[in-house]
């Protein structure tokens, strides 16, 4: 009998990224729903996650009508386009972590759409409508330490978003050591992939593009940048920091 399973694409991640760890602490890991799998745990299908809130409900940090036009659109767009792309290049199947440990060897339309539906995926589960808060716990014991302090990570993040050049991302990962670091991507490039100049695990992502925040900001990207910060998850940038130390990124 066939079974149909959801697991979310950060709990895939790490599926795939431990080898050691047991099946019933990797099961635990998973949420709905990015990859659709079978009993035996192959990928059948990629299905577009759903949008964790209303589309009003980042108000007043990023208005309601570049939300739906940046899910509804763009992020759709990457998501049609990518199962194209799979498809003509025998790619159905294949976790987004293990193409993009390859991406150097595929087309632009794989690059450019597996990044754009992954990234996309990652930025609105990093954000909740008006939380304004600050990590705690082991996460912001880890900030200290890597950073100095909280503020000057969030300096750091800033400046990263704020300089980038053209359309891009910034990133707080965890690398393969196990430290937090802040780095940016350009295009709809990520840390997973073998072109990145920092590679890593990606616990916190930006979107700088400016389909992001024209509508509200026009040129003015630092005030989208220091918008974000009402809205980061916390909850959920920690608990993708637990899960990557417990299964030793
Ligand atoms: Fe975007």
């Amino acid at each position: 009998m066939k079974s149909t399973l959801k697991y979310s694409f950060f709990g895939m991640a790490l599926l795939l990224l431990s080898s050691s760890a047991s099946i019933a602490q990797k099961t635990q890991t998973l949420q709905p729903s990015f990859y659709t799998l079978d009993a035996t745990g192959k990928i059948t299908g990629y299905n577009f996650p759903a949008l964790p809130y209303a589309y009003n409900a980042l108000q007043p940090a990023i208005d309601s009508l570049t939300v739906s036009i940046h899910y509804d659109k763009h992020h759709r767009g990457y998501y049609t386009k990518f199962l194209a792309a799979a498809k003509e290049n025998n790619l159905e199947g294949t976790s987004l972590e293990d193409i993009f440990k390859q991406i150097s060897k595929y087309p632009d339309a794989v690059r450019n759409n597996a990044g754009g539906l992954y990234n996309h995926t990652l930025y609105w589960e990093n954000m909740a409508p008006a939380r304004g808060s600050k990590p705690t716990g082991e996460l912001a014991a880890a900030i200290d330490l890597e950073f100095g302090s909280f503020d000057k990570f969030r300096e750091q993040f800033s400046n990263a978003a704020k300089s980038k050049f053209g359309s891009g991302w910034a990133w707080l990962i965890i690398d393969n050591q196990g430290k937090l670091a802040v780095t940016s991507t350009s295009n709809q490039d990520n840390p997973l992939m073998d072109v990145a100049e920092k590679k890593g695990l990606p616990l916190l992502a930006l979107d700088v593009w400016e389909h992001a925040y024209y509508l509200k900001y026009q040129n003015k990207r630092p005030d989208y940048v220091e918008a974000f910060w009402s809205l980061v998850n916390w909850d959920e940038v920690s608990k993708r920091y637990m899960l990557s130390k417990r299964f030793g990124k």
